[in-house]
C-alpha cells in the first residue's frame, strides 16, 4: 500500500516559475511513490480575498491548467477543489471546537499576516482558523505527508498537535501524525533579485506570452561589479548566473567559466537565457490551448467524486467518535 499525500495551493492569481521549481516539480515526483491528492484550496483563498472573491473562480481553472502542464497527471493523482467537497466545512468545524483558543492565536504566519498585510480586513473569525482549516484538509484523507515549503511549517505543527488532542479527548485514535516533506526547492529570486512573488511584481508568470517572458529576464539585475565587459564576472552572486544553474544545469559549467574570464558579457547571458525560459515555459503557453475550461472542470468534477468517497467514510468515523451518530462502524 502506498502511503498517501496531501497537498495545495490557494488560487490567487497566475503561477510563476517560482510555483514550478518551489512545489510544481516536487509534486509530481511524489506521484511515483505515494497516492497524492492535490487540492486547490479555494477557501483559504477566500479568506484574504473575500472582498474581492470574483477572481477566485478563474483562477482555480487557470491552476489546475498549469498543474497539467507541469506534468500532474489527473489519472494518477486526485485533483479536486476544496469546495466542492463539502466535509472539508464539517472537519473543520469538530476540530475547530476542539481547538484551544491559545493554540491559533500563537500561530505565527497568523500575527505576520495580520501585522504585514495592508489594504485588507484579516481581523476576522474565520482567519483565525486558517491553519485548523488547513488541519481538516489533511486529516480528512488522513495524509501520512505534506510537501510544504518551510513557512508552512508552523501549521503542520499545529496539525499534529490537534492530532493528539482529539486523540486524547476522544480516547480513540483515527488520524496518522501528518509528517513534513520539506521542499528543499532553492528559493527562486525574482526579476528584480528579491523572492519571486506575485506581490512584488518581479515574477515570470508560467503561462505569460513569449514576448514578455523575453522581456521580464531582459529587466533582470546581472552582477553589480561588473562594469564593463572586460570586468570578471561572479556567477555566483549573480541572478542570472543562477538561473542558467537552475535551468540549464548542463550548460552552466561552461558559462560561468566564461562569465568569470570575461570571454561572454551579461547582455549575451540574458539573451540565451531568455531562450532558455520561453523554453521551460512553452509547455505552458501550449495549456492554454490544449485544454478547454469545460475540460478542466469535469477534472475537477472527477476529482471531486473520488475525494468525496475517502472524505464522507472519515466524516463517518469521526461523527461516531465524538458521540453524533450511533451508526456501527
Ligand atoms: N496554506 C497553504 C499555502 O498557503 C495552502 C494549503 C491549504 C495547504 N490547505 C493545505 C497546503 C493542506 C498543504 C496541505 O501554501
Amino acid at each position: 500500500m502506498k502511503q498517501r499525500v496531501l497537498s495545495g495551493m490557494r488560487p490567487t492569481g497566475q503561477l510563476h516559475l517560482g510555483h514550478l521549481v518551489g512545489a510544481l516539480a516536487n509534486w509530481k515526483q511524489l506521484q511515483d511513490t505515494y497516492e497524492c491528492f492535490f487540492m486547490v484550496a479555494d477557501y483559504h483563498a477566500l479568506m484574504s480575498e473575500y472582498e474581492h472573491a470574483e477572481r477566485i473562480a478563474q483562477a482555480t481553472i487557470d491552476n489546475v491548467r498549469d498543474w497539467l502542464a507541469a506534468g500532474i497527471d489527473p489519472k494518477q493523482s486526485v485533483i479536486f477543489r476544496q469546495s466542492d467537497v463539502p466535509e472539508h466545512a464539517e472537519l473543520f468545524t469538530v476540530l475547530a471546537i476542539m481547538t484551544p483558543l491559545g493554540w491559533v492565536e500563537r500561530v505565527p504566519t497568523y500575527k505576520e499576516q495580520l501585522r504585514e498585510v495592508k489594504g485588507r480586513d484579516l481581523a476576522t473569525y474565520g482567519f483565525l482558523g486558517y491553519p485548523v482549516l488547513q488541519a481538516a484538509d489533511i486529516l480528512l484523507y488522513k495524509a501520512h505527508a505534506v510537501p510544504v515549503g518551510e513557512d508552512q511549517l508552523p501549521h503542520l505543527e499545529l496539525t499534529r498537535e490537534i492530532v493528539r488532542r482529539v486523540h486524547a479527548v476522544l480516547k480513540t485514535d483515527i488520524f496518522p501524525e501528518p509528517k513534513a516533506l520539506l521542499t528543499e526547492a532553492p528559493k527562486l529570486l525574482g526579476v528584480d533579485g528579491r523572492k519571486m512573488s506575485k506581490s512584488y511584481d518581479n515574477a515570470i508568470e508560467l503561462s505569460a506570452p513569449e514576448a514578455s517572458v523575453r522581456a521580464d529576464v531582459q529587466k533582470m539585475f546581472t552582477d553589480p561589479t561588473r562594469i564593463k565587459m572586460s570586468d570578471p564576472g561572479h556567477p555566483d552572486t549573480c541572478n542570472v548566473c543562477g538561473y542558467w544553474k537552475m535551468f540549464a544545469p548542463e550548460r552552466h559549467a561552461r558559462m560561468w567559466e566564461e562569465c568569470r574570464t570575461s570571454t561572454r558579457g551579461c547582455a549575451q547571458n540574458k539573451k540565451e537565457l531568455g531562450d532558455v525560459v520561453v523554453a521551460l515555459t512553452e509547455p505552458f503557453r501550449a495549456a492554454r490551448a490544449r485544454h478547454t475550461t469545460p475540460e478542466l472542470e469535469r477534472i475537477l468534477q472527477d476529482g471531486a467524486q473520488k475525494a468525496r468517497a475517502v472524505a464522507r467514510q472519515t466524516m463517518a468515523e469521526v461523527k461516531r467518535a465524538v458521540g453524533l451518530s450511533l451508526e456501527a462502524a
